[in-house]
């Protein structure tokens, strides 16, 4: 997958003035499409409760729409503050099953040196999936989308 390319579409689309959920929407859409073997993909935001709440996704719906930090994989991204790349979930206790046909997941969180705002997950139905470059052209839009999430603070702020 081409990270700066999804990042330059999310450019234009934020110099068009699409509205903050619309471009989350369209960076998990941009994201998903770039390999039939992700099955699932959404953003998950941390709130000021310490809890992620389910945001934008594509895929079967789950149950987990809220998950604890330190809880699943998710969780655990939050608590060590460090992306979380799963080549087998069979393989580790702390997974939070999404869809028992998911084999493989990908966290990587959308963050800057001040905070964690969110994250981006991806399930795949291989095991796997996410080896070679994906965590980082997953990063390079993460990191576009920190950017957002921190203007977006700071025009609050500002209100
Ligand atoms: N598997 C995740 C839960 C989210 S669903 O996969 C969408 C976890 O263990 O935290």
């Amino acid at each position: 997958m081409q990270g700066d390319a999804i990042v330059t579409h999310l450019e234009e689309a934020v110099r068009g003035g699409m509205k903050f959920q619309n471009l989350l929407e369209k960076a998990v859409e941009l994201i998903h499409e770039c390999d039939e073997n992700f099955h699932w993909t959404g953003i998950y935001e941390l709130y000021p409760d310490g809890m992620l709440r389910l945001g934008p996704f594509i895929g079967a719906p789950t149950d987990h729409v809220f998950i604890g930090v330190g809880e699943g994989v998710c969780g655990t991204a939050v608590k060590e503050e460090k992306n979380q790349n799963i080549p087998d979930v069979m393989a580790i206790e702390n997974y939070l099953a999404c869809s028992t046909q998911t084999r493989s997941e990908l966290v990587v969180l959308i963050r800057d040196e001040k905070m964690i705002y969110a994250q981006v997950d991806l399930d795949s139905h291989i095991v796997d999936a996410f080896a070679g470059d994906v965590e980082g052209e997953v990063q390079k839009v993460a990191d576009f989308l920190a950017k957002q999430y921190r203007a977006r603070a700071s025009q609050k702020r500002a209100a």
